[in-house]
């Protein structure tokens, strides 16, 4: 594997995606945009909703990028090994795509930049996909199984799929793990029955990183413990509600998005993601002001890294304390 700074893996993700044809477009402000639904700007796809809807991006339709997002839903994780409310996110869309090859365009490029280009180990590498509903009258994502089984093969692993994950985690040697619309299924709602008419959405295929090879083998990728580390994920947003009914879009979206800090936490062969670069600095001052060491109480150091973190960025956007809704914003901003 190759270690990086956290600006070598910037440039090495947007370099790649740039080589392979897609155009960068810049963060976009924590405080999103003629946009409600949020406080802050909380995933890479936010932005990029219009252009998911329909309207046509001002410079084409394969976009790269990194995000700074804030997710205040996970505020009550921080302090575990994985959580954070500010992160980079970085991004793949693809609008308007052709519908025969969509998904191998875009897990050939993740594939590729991963394993080939940082090389991460795919022995490490457990991916979830969609097992499909009968309630919902959509199929399981055989295609995108299939692609990311031939990946597995062209390294030499046996791509085995667990369709029972709950009941046997990693036992029967799975990679490739089938869930239901709980935890494969991609909407702004949440949920395909919250979808409002209109909404796009769609099954989506997730990608975990092992921190405990050969850990307890009842864990899965879903499942609540701190083996697998979920690094991406890639939407396949092509369907659309139609009254109860969800109809295939003829051109599907692509969105894409994956945890930079937690790339480099794999990447560079931590568990802890405190421990990458992206924390070192403000972990020295943080050790120098207490006057304690980051294990004497790891629980409130990763609080405060996280939180300081997240409000510097915040700041740096126009963001000032308020009370009620998006009180926050400053004048002039
Ligand atoms: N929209 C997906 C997410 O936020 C992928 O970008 O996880």
């Amino acid at each position: 594997m190759v270690k990086m700074t956290p600006d070598e893996l910037r440039k090495s993700y947007i370099d790649f995606m740039k080589g392979i044809g897609a155009s960068q477009v810049p963060s976009s402000s924590l405080l999103p945009e003629n946009d409600p639904s949020t406080l802050f700007t909380g995933s890479g796809m936010q932005p990029m909703v219009p252009y998911l809807l329909g309207e046509k991006h001002p410079i084409g339709n394969e976009i790269a990028n990194i995000q700074k997002c804030l997710r205040t839903v996970d505020i009550d994780e921080v302090g575990d090994t994985s959580h954070l409310t500010f992160f980079e996110m970085i991004g793949r869309w693809e609008f308007k795509a052709n519908e025969n090859n969509y998904k191998k365009k875009q897990i050939d490029a993740i594939w590729n930049w991963h394993i080939i280009e940082l090389g991460i180990d795919p022995g490490r590498l457990y991916i979830s996909a969609f097992i499909g509903s009968d309630d919902l009258n959509i199929q399981k994502d055989t295609e995108a199984i299939q692609i990311w089984s031939e990946k597995f093969k062209s390294v030499g692993i046996e791509p085995i799929i667990e369709d029972d994950p709950y009941k046997y985690g990693t036992s029967r040697g799975g990679k490739i793990f089938l869930y239901d619309e709980k935890e494969n299924w991609w909407c702004r709602a949440g949920s395909p029955l919250d979808m409002p008419v209109g909404e796009p959405g769609g099954p989506d295929s997730e990608m975990f990183y092992d921190l405990e090879p050969g850990g307890d083998s009842l864990d899965h990728p879903a499942s609540v413990s701190e083996r697998f580390l979920e690094i991406g994920n890639n939407v396949f947003m092509c369907y659309k509600k139609e009254d109860t009914r969800f109809v295939k879009m003829q051109n599907p979206n692509i969105d894409y998005g994956g945890g930079l800090e937690r790339i480099a936490t794999a990447l560079n062969g931590e568990k802890d993601i405190y421990n990458t670069a992206f924390f070192l600095n403000p972990k020295k001052k943080l050790m120098e002001l207490s006057g304690k060491q980051y294990t004497d109480d790891l629980k409130s150091f990763r609080i405060i890294l996280d939180h300081v973190r997240a409000a510097t960025f915040l700041i740096n956007d126009g963001a000032e304390p308020a009370n009620s809704d998006a009180g926050y914003k400053q004048e002039g901003y």
